[in-house]
């Protein structure tokens, strides 16, 4: 059952230590579940984000005619319906408050000759659609909505996919995602080029299913991924590394801390998902990447976080897509910063859950941060955390994560509320948290 009005009051706290474990991550989770879907015969998941997002994801699929199952062991089982084998759904295909599987789903559900409708709640229906409605479209997909910009809307499948050779102004996986799912019913190859690599993982897992699929780099550093349609696509096993974007949490949270030491085994460490390892260590984090390993497809390692004293830098545009859901608690970084943190190229962050830069800068400043904005940049200058403020999440998983994490710091208590989506990504956030010993109490408003 979902949880309603969570409210939170963050305190300042002792140094926080132990072993964090992370659940499973959301892109491969939603990923392995519509792919699995989309294949014949049965793969089986283990490691499956269990999170809001991704459970509206399975119910999606089972709508479609799916059978998706779990086992008393935790793993889930798919029975494959194939590239054309889903069901017309009797009602909308509600996806809550999740983008990857809105986006994703209008891919795969092109190639059935079906109609669908689809909706979700009040932040996903403020979230830009045109963007996958434009492509698909040309892809010969009919589109039924009452702006042709946002849900709900109704897409009807054609009765033949066509290729397309596509070019994004913005790099994102979910576009690329949504195109290249469409791109297997089709007859011949589809090409996506995007500015800047966004992450792999619909690239890898169609791979391990059996589609053929490649990507190169342009002279200009653009990623071109191009897949041949129709493949025959199998079942198979999938693992599930720990997610980054929710390791990012009790990471920062115990550089922040003065005398934290934390570990975190199998988190993800794809390049695509690296961003902001790599700019934490340049501003001096003490972080250590041990145990390196495959898992499934992707490789693991353990990260080891100490506290540090960290410095401002500035991060080039050109790896906002490897951290993109990271610039919130990047920003709580930031703040525990000595001097200027300068992001830029993050005009994406405008059409997340919410307007990620608009209620972070805000946020802040509330807390007692010097911040500048504009619209594609955020700038902020490290110092003392004052709190003793209220600040809403406006639903948003990630930004409550964050100032619940930037209370840990901050001379009087933080009040977060609206917390109920962190339930969408990491639903045992804040008991995972108070276990390596932070200080976070339910509380009302
Ligand atoms: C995701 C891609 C990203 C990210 C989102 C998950 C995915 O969105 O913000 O949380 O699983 O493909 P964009 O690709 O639109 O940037």
């Amino acid at each position: 059952m979902k949880s309603k009005n969570k409210n939170f009051q963050s305190l300042k706290s002792h140094s926080l230590s132990g072993i964090a474990k992370i659940p499973g991550d959301k892109s491969i989770s939603h990923r392995s579940l519509i792919i699995g879907s989309l294949s014949i015969g049965i793969s089986e998941i283990s490691g499956l984000l269990e999170s809001e997002d991704v459970l509206a994801t399975k119910k999606a699929l089972s709508n479609l005619g799916v059978n998706i199952t779990k086992s008393n062991k935790g793993i889930w089982k798919i029975n494959g319906v194939g590239l054309n084998g889903f069901k017309s759904p009797e009602n909308y295909l509600n996806l809550e408050n999740s983008g990857t599987g809105v986006r994703l789903l209008m891919g795969a559900t092109m190639g059935s000759n079906i109609t669908v409708s689809f909706k979700g709640d009040p932040s996903l229906s403020s979230r830009p659609m045109k963007r996958i409605i434009e492509p698909l479209g040309l892809m010969g997909a009919k589109f039924d909505s009452f702006n042709h910009e946002t849900l709900p809307l109704t897409l009807i499948g054609p009765n033949e996919v066509l290729t397309l050779d596509y070019k994004t102004s913005v790099s994102s996986a979910q576009i690329k995602s949504a195109i290249l799912l469409a791109g297997l019913f089709a007859s011949g190859n589809t090409k996506v080029t995007e500015p800047f690599k966004s992450r792999d993982h619909t690239e890898s897992m169609l791979k391990q299913f059996g589609a053929n699929i490649s990507s190169i780099h342009s002279k200009d550093g653009e990623n071109i991924v191009t897949i041949e349609g129709r493949p025959y696509l199998k079942g198979k096993e999938v693992i599930i590394p720990s997610d980054p974007s929710s390791a990012a949490f009790p990471i920062i949270a115990a550089l922040i801390t003065p005398g934290s030491k934390i570990s975190i085994d199998n988190v993800m460490i794809n390049p695509q998902r690296f961003g902001l390892i790599e700019t934490l260590m340049e501003m001096g984090a003490n972080l250590k990447i041990k145990n390196k390993k495959k898992l499934g497809n992707e490789i693991v390692a353990t990260i080891e976080a100490e506290y540090s004293i960290l410095n401002g830098i500035e991060i080039p545009k050109e790896r906002a897509p490897s951290m993109i859901d990271e610039y919130p608690i990047l920003c709580v970084a930031s703040a525990n910063a000595r001097g200027i943190t300068t992001m830029s190229g993050i005009s994406e962050l405008r059409v997340k859950e919410t307007d990620r830069i608009q209620v972070m800068a805000n946020g802040l400043r509330k807390a007692g941060i010097e911040v500048n904005e504009n619209y594609d940049f955020l700038k902020i200058k490290g110092g003392e955390v004052m709190g003793g403020c209220s600040i809403s999440s406006k639903m948003d998983h990630r930004i409550a994560m964050s100032f619940i994490i930037l209370g840990l710091t901050s001379k009087k208590p933080i009040q977060v509320n609206d917390c109920e989506t962190i339930s969408t990504s990491f639903p045992n956030f804040v008991s995972l948290m108070n276990s390596l010993g932070s200080k976070i109490i339910e509380s009302k408003k």
